[in-house]
């Protein structure tokens, strides 16, 4: 049987926010426009399809938001999507008004989502990775990361004054509840010490002595990146066991939290959020359906749902190994 043609499409951000959904929405309701095709902003995440909180959008609802982080369309984690009343009602809500296509940015337990109903139902969905977490494989990016990296190396950077000033040895925690790209890269970037995150088991041992070699070499400044993570349990629970085995070790903990999420997107991603979502209207409407929307090696690269919500990336030992290397 032949498909049907996609003919009017919602959008919706889901999950945590992260800079660069704004530029998505643009591009695919600016894309869909192209196309003449209808489209609709829905509210809240799979909250806003429940609660039937849907709206039409033009070319102007999405003007002047590509350089705004958060999401015009808000976002939420819905609990009652993952259930197979609440998405019933959420096909329901569709249908009435003709939508037949569905591009979700989000991350992964969105995408759970998105795959369990076009499972169900007759509405193709396309996953964007929108989190600043990137730790969705098939995809070098997610919206977000790239502007959460830098917004921790800032921070970090300023951190690193202070702990110079006073000799001090600072014990950061960046987000990443699973993934360490963040703790990672802006680690690197800032020239921490060491860099603990979930993928890898913390070596207390090891942390103690490179800690306590560098105290006799009389390094300036030291620097520890934690991922939240971390399976001590983050920044805090790492510094009260370095106070306990290095008691002279003067030690602040300064936890980044929520300000990674926020403010203007990056350059990358806002050029990564607007090829996205320029793709996904394109695999809409050529039946390129189910899948989410990556780009490996700069090129638009597809993986079905189902494996962008199983797959995790491994952080691979090259990069664990330039971190002990750099900061000797
Ligand atoms: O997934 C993005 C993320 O920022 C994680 O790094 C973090 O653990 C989580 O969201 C925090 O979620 P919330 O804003 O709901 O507390």
């Amino acid at each position: 049987m032949a498909e049907k043609k996609v003919t009017k499409i919602g959008v919706l951000t889901s999950g945590g926010d992260a800079p660069g959904m704004n530029a998505a929405v643009r591009a695919v309701v600016r894309t869909g426009l192209y196309h003449g095709l209808d489209m609709f902003g829905v509210m809240r995440g799979y909250s806003g399809m429940i609660d039937d909180d849907i709206v039409p959008m033009d070319s102007r609802s999405v003007a002047n938001i590509i350089q705004r982080g958060g999401t015009i369309l808000k976002t939420a984690r819905s609990a009652e999507f993952m259930e197979p009343a609440g998405r019933k009602i959420a096909y329901d809500n569709l249908k009435k008004r003709g939508i037949n296509g569905l591009v979700i940015i989000g991350g992964d337990g969105s995408f759970k989502g998105a795959q369990k109903f076009s499972n169900e139902f007759d509405i193709p969905c396309i996953g964007l990775p929108g989190t600043i977490d990137k730790d969705i494989a098939g995809s070098d990016f997610t919206i977000g990361f790239d502007t959460a990296v830098n917004t921790a190396v800032e921070a970090i950077d300023k951190i690193r004054d202070t702990a110079d000033a006073h000799d001090r040895l600072f014990i950061v925690e960046v987000m990443g509840r699973d993934a360490g790209y963040i703790a990672l890269h802006s680690g690197i970037a800032t020239g921490a010490e060491n860099i603990l995150i979930p993928e890898t088991k913390t070596d207390i041992e090891a942390l103690i002595h490179s800690l306590s070699e560098k105290e006799k070499r009389k390094k300036l400044v030291n620097l520890v990146v934690v991922a939240e993570g971390e399976k001590f349990g983050g920044a805090n629970e790492i510094a009260s066991i370095v106070r306990q085995r290095l008691p002279k070790a003067d030690i602040r903990v300064c936890i980044l939290g929520h300000i990674q999420r926020g403010g203007s997107p990056s350059c990358l991603d806002r050029l990564i959020a607007s090829r996205m979502g320029y793709a996904a209207v394109d695999c809409l409407i050529n039946g390129t359906h189910n899948v989410m929307v990556g780009i490996l090696n700069n090129t638009l690269h597809y993986t079905p749902l189902d494996h962008a919500v199983k797959a995790k990336d491994k952080i691979s030992d090259d990069w664990l190994r330039i971190v002990k290397i750099l900061a000797s």
